[in-house]
C-alpha cells in the first residue's frame, strides 16, 4: 500500500480550520459536564493537579503522535497504521490499534448521545422559563423525571444522532469545518459571561477556587488517578483515532507542535471555566461536589433561576453545550465513516447510517441504565457507567500507549524528525524522551494500579 500525498477526503482549507475543528472535538461534554463532577467525586484540588500533569506529560506527546500518524499516512486510523508499519517494517497487526479506535468511538458515542439528549431537553426547559426561582430540590425533580422517562430519553438521544449523521455526511470542508468555525468562539464567550457570574458569589467563588486547586493527597486514590489520566485522553479526544483522522486531513506545512499546544492549551482552559462556573454554586445553594453525572443539570438551572435574563442565558448555556457535544460527536465517528468509504467503496451518506444505526442500538442500555434499567448492572456497575468505564478508563489509555509505543518505538527517527519538522532540537528530543519512555511508563503503571483498586484487587 502506497502512501497517498493527500486524504481522499479533501483537506482542512487552513491550519486554523483544523485547530478549531479538532479543538470542536476535544471540547465537549467532557469539559463541561464530566470534568466538574469527576472533579468533584475525586476530592477537588489533588484530582485536578494530576489531571493538569497528564495533559502536560501524556495527552500532549500522544496528541503529537497522533497528528503525525494520521497525517503522513493520510487514510483512516486503520489505514494509515497499516501502511506506516509496512513502511516502517514493522508487523502488520498495528493496524488492530486503529480498530480498537473505531470501536471506542462507537461506544463512546453511544452513551454520549444520550447525554447530549439531555442536553437538548434542557434548551427548551429554560427557554420556557420552567427554571424560574427553582430550589435546588426542585432542580432535582425536573432532572430526575427527565432521566426517569426512557421515553424522552430515547426521542432526544435520535434527535441527537440524525444531527451529528448529517454534518458527516456532507463531509471535511462543507460538514465539520463549517459547523466549528462559529460554535467554539461563542462557547468561549458564553463561559465567560457564566464565571463572571459565580465570581460575584464572593465566598462561595473562593472556596470554589480552593476545592479546585488546592491539592489534599490524602482525597485521592489511585482509582482517581486512572480517571484523571483516563479523562485527559478523553478530554483531548485521543486514543482512539479521532485526532489522528482529522490529522490525516492537515496540510504537510502546518507545524504539528503549534497545533497540539494550542488545541491543549484551549481545552484545559474550557474546563477549569466550567469549574469556576459550576462550583460556586454548588457551594452557594449548599449541595454536594460529588453529585454525579446530574451535576451541571441540577446547578446550572438554580443559577440561571436566579439571575437577571436567566431564561434566556440559561437557554444559551445549554444551546452551547448541545453545539460542544455536537463537534465532539462528529469526530467520534469520522474514523468509522473514513474506513466504509476508503474500504467499502461506498458514499458518506450511506457510511454514516450504518454507523448511525449501530451507535443509536448500542444506545438503548444506556438510555435504560438512567431508568427501567437502573438495576442491570455487572460489577456494580450501570451499562451508562461501564461503557464509560470501559472506554475511557481502558480502552483511551491502552490506545494511548500503543500509539506512543508505535511512535516512540516502531517509527524510524529519520521518519518522526521529518513529519514533526521541529526547528529546535531540544523539544524534539523532549518531545522523543516522553514519547518513547515517560509516556509509556506512567500510563502502565497508572492504568494497572487503578485498575486494581477499582476491582478491589
Ligand atoms: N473530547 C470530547 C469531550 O471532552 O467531550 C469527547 C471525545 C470526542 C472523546 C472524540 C474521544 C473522541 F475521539
Amino acid at each position: 500500500m502506497e502512501r497517498p500525498a493527500t486524504s481522499i477526503h479533501g483537506q482542512w482549507t487552513t491550519r486554523w480550520a483544523f485547530v478549531l475543528a479538532a479543538t470542536g472535538s476535544a471540547v465537549g461534554l467532557g469539559n463541561i459536564w464530566k470534568f466538574p463532577y469527576i472533579a468533584g467525586e475525586n476530592g477537588g484540588g489533588a484530582f485536578v493537579l494530576v489531571y493538569l500533569l497528564c495533559i502536560a506529560c501524556i495527552g500532549l506527546p500522544v496528541m503529537m503522535a497522533e497528528v503525525m500518524i494520521g497525517r503522513r499516512g493520510r487514510q483512516n486510523p486503520v489505514n494509515a497504521l497499516a501502511t506506516l508499519a509496512k513502511e516502517e517494517l514493522a508487523h502488520p497487526s498495528w493496524k488492530y490499534l486503529g480498530w480498537s479506535g473505531i470501536a471506542a468511538g462507537i461506544f463512546i458515542l453511544s452513551y454520549y448521545s444520550v447525554i447530549a439528549g439531555q442536553a437538548m431537553a434542557y434548551v427548551f426547559r429554560a427557554f420556557s422559563g420552567v427554571f424560574e426561582g427553582v430550589t435546588p430540590d426542585g432542580a432535582q425533580s425536573i432532572y430526575d423525571a427527565l432521566s426517569g422517562d426512557p421515553e424522552r430519553l430515547l426521542a432526544w438521544h435520535t434527535i441527537f444522532m440524525i444531527i451529528t449523521m448529517t454534518v458527516v455526511a456532507r463531509g471535511v470542508q462543507h460538514g465539520l469545518e463549517k459547523s466549528v468555525r462559529f460554535l467554539m468562539p461563542a462557547l468561549f464567550a458564553l463561559l465567560l459571561l457564566l464565571v463572571g457570574y459565580a465570581a460575584n458569589t464572593g465566598e462561595y467563588f473562593n472556596q470554589a477556587v480552593s476545592f479546585l486547586f488546592t491539592p489534599d493527597f490524602s482525597k485521592l486514590t489511585s482509582e482517581g488517578v486512572l480517571i484523571a489520566m483516563g479523562h485527559a485522553f478523553f478530554t483531548l479526544s485521543l486514543g482512539m483515532g479521532a485526532i489522528m483522522v482529522y490529522g490525516s486531513y492537515l496540510s504537510q506545512d502546518a507545524s504539528i507542535t503549534k497545533v497540539s499546544i494550542s488545541i491543549s492549551i484551549m481545552d484545559t482552559l474550557v474546563a477549569v471555566l466550567a469549574g469556576l462556573a459550576i462550583f460556586p454554586l454548588v457551594f452557594a445553594n449548599g449541595m454536594e461536589p460529588g453529585a454525579g453525572p446530574g451535576l451541571i443539570f441540577v446547578t446550572m438551572p438554580i443559577a440561571f433561576g436566579h439571575i437577571a435574563g436567566g431564561q434566556f442565558f440559561g437557554g444559551l448555556f445549554f444551546v452551547l453545550l448541545v453545539f460542544a457535544a455536537w463537534s465532539s460527536a462528529i469526530s467520534l465517528i469520522e474514523p468509522a465513516a473514513a474506513w466504509l468509504v476508503e474500504n467499502k467503496d461506498i458514499s458518506r451518506r450511506r457510511a454514516c447510517v450504518l454507523i448511525g444505526g449501530t451507535v443509536w442500538t448500542i444506545g438503548l442500555l444506556t438510555v435504560f441504565s438512567f431508568n427501567i434499567g437502573q438495576t442491570w448492572t455487572l460489577f456494580g456497575k450501570t451499562a451508562f457507567d461501564l461503557f464509560d468505564f470501559l472506554t475511557a478508563n481502558i480502552m483511551l489509555p491502552l490506545g494511548g500507549l500503543f500509539i506512543a509505543i508505535f511512535a516512540g518505538w516502531f517509527m524510524k527517527q529519520s521518519s518522526t524528525t521529518e513529519e514533526l519538522a521541529i526547528q529546535q532540537p531540544i523539544f524534539y528530543y523532549g518531545w522523543r524522551i516522553l514519547i518513547r519512555y515517560i509516556t509509556p511508563t506512567a500510563i502502565v503503571i497508572v492504568f494497572l494500579k487503578g485498575l486494581m483498586d477499582a476491582f478491589g484487587l
